[in-house]
């Protein structure tokens, strides 16, 4: 059965839900699956926005079917090739002889990187747009801008001019299946959502930062009610709450005054002395602490964390004269995230020679803006009682960096 909603009178979302798929990117866990969307504007011309993955083609295909009520299909925008978004291009293309591919220079050699673009003689049937450059479809004009490196470079966004509506690609797109519930007023979004989205937006687009901030600045001169991303709920209500968000995450600036203490344990006694701080923390008033085994937690959700708080403290063991592997794995990602502006603590572990501090320190100096507390807590095998009053001082300096 079509399963297809209003998002305006004439704009349709036309997406699939996939709770089937394990790994998105087959790197990051959906345990809450994922949309991928598309919406269909009819109009004296009809105008598809994106497709999907090929995984959900035969859902999309019913519901575009459906929703174009027996009418043939004049455009195909795609605003981004990931496949994810460009997978079902080829069918709808060949279902559709009449239509037309709109997309970014970039965007359409993409599709015949991907594709064999004989399939449906590609050559004729495609239109580049530039910045600025406007597709009329009757009472919708669709002005397309565009976004490179959020997150691939061929990637535009589109303005609705009619309905206010920015279709806006992987932006202010999120984890999670849709569930019948399309709209972000119909889901508890802080509390059901915020974690997903943030883990979405930071390991995903969160290495281009300043490339968000320049979309984010054309947003801005726009007059936009709605926001229609290719993931996610579409935004209807408190539009200003959620770009503050993106604003905050592309900033590199922490969403929240907290700690997030990620520790990297063999047998325990990383952990005890991680445990132990924490507790000192929260003795003495920081009530958002959050603790995390480097070695059971997804780096995703570590690396959401960090984004969120103003404080690290990475507590870690040395293993063959070098920083525990699962740790320096979280590293490589930071940096390849390009986290920045962070207080980080440092608490090393070694039996016969700690190194870890040292190695995680000369890290973080490859990374922009990190401040490494002086204090270190430097622990041989286990942290044994009467050093209490040297943990005390070093939760005293996180507390004081606060
Ligand atoms: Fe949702 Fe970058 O693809």
């Amino acid at each position: 059965m079509q399963i297809t909603r209003h998002v305006t009178d004439d704009i349709i979302w036309v997406g699939c839900n996939d709770r089937r798929l394990a790994l998105f990117e087959n790197l990051f866990p959906i345990p809450r699956g994922v949309s991928y969307n598309s919406y269909l504007i009819l109009d004296e011309k009809t105008v598809l926005m994106d497709t999907v993955d090929s995984a959900a083609s035969r859902q999309f295909l019913e519901n575009v079917d459906y929703a174009l009520q027996g009418r043939a299909l004049d455009y195909l925008v795609v605003q981004h090739m990931e496949p994810d978004h460009c997978g079902t291009i080829v069918e709808v293309m060949q279902r559709y002889p009449e239509a037309k591919v709109v997309g970014s220079v970039k965007a359409l050699q993409m599709i015949g990187q991907f594709y064999d673009a004989s399939a449906f003689d590609a050559g004729e049937r495609m239109v580049a747009v530039k910045e600025g450059e406007t597709l009329c479809a009757g009472a919708h004009t669709l002005h397309f801008a565009m976004a490179p490196m959020v997150h691939w470079p061929e990637v535009m966004v589109t303005y609705d001019e009619k309905d206010k509506v920015l279709f806006a690609a992987d932006a202010f797109g999120t984890f999670g299946a849709l569930n019948g519930k399309l709209f972000n007023d119909e889901v508890d979004f802080e509390g059901e959502w915020l974690a997903d989205a943030r883990r979405y937006y930071t390991n995903i687009v969160g290495k281009y930062g300043m490339q968000v901030q320049t979309l984010l600045k054309k947003a801005a001169a726009l007059d936009i009610r709605m926001i229609c991303p290719l993931h996610g709920p579409v935004w209807r209500s408190d539009l200003g709450w959620f770009i503050g968000k993106y604003d905050k995450w592309s900033r590199y600036e922490a969403e929240d005054k907290a700690v997030v203490i990620i520790y990297g344990s063999i047998y325990g006694h990383t952990e005890n002395a991680a445990d132990a701080l924490a507790s000192r923390l929260t003795e003495k008033g920081v009530q958002d602490v959050k603790m995390y085994d480097v070695s059971q937690t997804h780096v995703s959700e570590l690396i959401a964390e960090i984004f969120r708080c103003s404080h690290i403290v990475l507590a870690c063991s040395t293993y063959n004269g070098g920083i525990y592997p699962p740790m320096a794995d979280l590293l490589e990602d930071m940096k390849a995230l390009s986290v920045q502006n962070k207080t980080v603590a440092l608490m090393e572990n070694g039996t016969w020679a700690a190194a870890s501090g040292r190695l995680i320190s000369a890290k973080l100096e490859e990374m922009k803006n990190m401040t490494v507390l002086e204090n270190r807590i430097s622990i041989r095998s286990a942290l044994q009682n009467g050093r209490e009053t040297e943990l005390d001082a070093f939760a005293q300096q996180i507390a004081e960096a606060m």
